[in-house]
């Protein structure tokens, strides 16, 4: 079964099922053209790079209360941001998080570059973090690829390579399924379906709108990917 019709049908899937998100636009909202913010795209994904989505939903809501938009982070105090960040741990990422605050908003006019390559250069964002930002704020067709996507990837394409050795094939993988139409949706419904369906050890493939062309189910061993190293 061919792969080249996944994007559309996972598209067609992440329109009904979309996860809830308090950093996502509504999907009645996206039809009507809008479009995410890059602050709270920026702030969700720096919170979410250790933290869950359960625990980041609040905390987010609360930074939005406290500080509306790049400037008012930018002119908070040092303390009063790492006060708010306790909980979710790696407090190098809330200090990280203040100095990309300050130099977005004093150096460049509180808008975030929306190519990878800007993004990279500011504090606290790593290639995920650039990608996923440029991908889910300014709909560009980067790549996008966390542990969920890894799995996902993985279990279409009947990967057998282990991880971490699997990396590179596992994203020009996941590069062949990003399509020119909706990256950002496209790459918010991979984390989706890696989180909801095609969960590490029970993947629901009953469910699942990838059953189709899915190698790793017609091979019976998707809950065995992807494979990975014995450490
Ligand atoms: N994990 C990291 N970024 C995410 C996003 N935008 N939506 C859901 N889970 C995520």
């Amino acid at each position: 079964e061919d792969v080249s019709a996944a994007s559309g049908t996972l598209l067609d899937w992440y329109d009904r099922h979309a996860r809830v998100l308090p950093w996502r636009v509504a999907p009645a909202d996206l039809r009507a053209g809008g479009r995410p913010d890059p602050y709270r795209v920026w702030l969700s994904e720096v919170m979410l790079q250790q933290t869950t989505v359960a625990a980041v939903g609040p905390k987010f809501e609360r930074f939005l209360s406290l500080w509306p938009d790049v400037h008012a982070l930018a002119g908070a105090a040092d303390a009063d941001v790492m006060a708010e960040w306790a909980g979710l741990g790696y407090y190098a990422r809330a200090r990280n998080l203040l100095k990309c605050a300050r130099v977005v908003s004093g150096d460049l006019g509180g808008e975030f570059p929306r190519e990878r390559a800007g993004l990279l250069k500011l504090p606290g964002i790593g290639p995920y973090t650039a990608a996923a930002i440029s991908a889910i704020a300014f709909d560009h067709p980067e790549v996008v690829v966390d542990g969920n996507v890894e799995r996902v990837v993985a279990r279409l394409f009947a990967v057998e390579t282990p991880l971490p050795q699997a990396k590179p094939e596992l994203t020009e993988m996941a590069g062949m399924l990003t399509p020119a139409q909706r990256p950002g949706d496209h790459a918010q419904a991979m984390m989706d379906l890696g989180a909801t369906i095609c969960s590490p050890t029970k993947p629901a493939c009953g469910i699942c709108p990838l059953v189709t062309p899915c190698r790793a189910r017609a091979a019976g061993n998707a809950a065995e990917l992807p494979r990975k190293t014995r450490k």
